[in-house]
């Protein structure tokens, strides 16, 4: 049984296997692949474009999607081990994870990394508790990692300029009110690497560069595949010569719960949004970003509006491509 926790479990070759399909699911839409199959979306925290995907694309694939929110819809569920649950919990991951797998073929799970301790949003305990105790396949639907985003990422680019191998890839912090988590971010070094890019990561200062679990990974891949891997801070040297521009804002990992001076870190850094002067930089780029964004304080208007502008393209791949996943996880079974 084959899990989609993290795509650095998966081969570049098993990943365009996925992508091939789901270019094929964008033209032939509906298909019976999930006929009689039952999958449970668990989200503990908000979404709109994840939601929607996965819901339509079990249906439209022949099968039945139930959404819950645990703590909400649905009890609020435990994850400790030999816990003493006398807290708000009033069921465990083990019995959570046994009964879904009788009811549905799949399940899977939205959590997102607390930002309160590294180590232990690293850990991905919630996704990881799931596919410990699950007896069906468990996709991720974002916690440090976003999955399921990298693909629809990878297929608009190669919509767009088809080969990406010794592409010059920049991904850039941009600006935003808020500390937001890591994951899209992490997958953007995932999969850049993977498929053959020269990446580079911008980011303000130290502060910002992403945990040195996926650094190393990114380093690795971009090595094995002959490509180059570079941390910059400098904003003109990170967009100069960029066939692609990946943003997205995140919160400083030296600053966990510290959101104060965080706050007073992040508000210097207003400079880092993405408009036409830093676009003119590069070598024509593609700018892509998984949405929702921030108008005028990630991205001027005049980006999102361009025709260089793939978010649109990258957010309507995610039904395509992960009716392709989904398909492909309950193949033959
Ligand atoms: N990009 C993405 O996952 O969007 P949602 O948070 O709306 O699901």
């Amino acid at each position: 049984m084959k899990n989609f926790i993290t795509t650095d479990d998966w081969t570049r070759s098993d990943l365009q296997e996925i992508l091939d399909y789901a270019k094929y699911l964008k033209k032939e839409r509906f298909q019976d692949t999930l006929k009689n199959k039952s999958v449970a979306l668990l989200f503990f925290n908000p979404s709109m474009r994840t939601r929607t995907s996965f819901e339509i694309g079990v249906q439209e694939l022949g099968g039945y999607a139930v959404v819950l929110h645990p703590g909400k819809d649905a009890w609020p569920i435990e994850f400790k081990k030999n816990a003493l649950m006398d807290q708000d919990s009033e069921e465990h991951i083990i019995e959570v994870a046994k009964v879904l797998s009788e009811y549905c073929d799949l399940i899977a799970v939205r959590s997102f990394p607390k930002f309160q301790d590294i180590n232990e949003d690293i850990s991905d305990n919630v996704i990881k508790s799931f596919e410990k105790f699950s007896t069906v396949p468990v996709v991720n639907m974002e916690t440090i990692t976003h999955p399921c985003q990298e693909l629809a990422h990878i297929l608009s680019l190669q919509e767009e300029i088809g080969d990406l191998d010794g592409k010059n890839y920049l991904i850039t912090w941009t600006y935003h009110p808020k500390p937001l988590n890591t994951a899209v971010a992490n997958s953007s070094l995932l999969i850049a690497s993977k498929f053959g890019m020269n990446v580079k990561l911008l980011c303000p200062t130290e502060d910002y560069i992403l945990h040195e679990s996926f650094i190393s990974k990114a380093q690795e891949n971009c090595s094995k595949n002959n490509a180059s891997f570079e941390i910059t801070h400098n904003i003109e040297d990170g967009y100069s010569d960029a066939d692609i521009v990946y943003a997205k804002s995140w919160g400083a990992i030296n600053y966990f719960n510290d959101a104060n001076n965080e706050k007073i870190l992040r508000d210097k850094f207003k400079n880092f949004i993405v408009d036409e002067k830093k676009m003119a930089l590069t070598n024509n780029a593609k700018f892509s970003h998984c949405i929702p964004l921030r108008r005028n304080i990630k991205a001027t208007d005049a980006v999102m509006d361009s025709d260089y502008c793939i978010a649109v393209q990258e957010a309507a791949n995610r039904l395509h491509v992960q009716k392709s996943l989904l398909t492909t996880l309950l193949k033959g079974k």
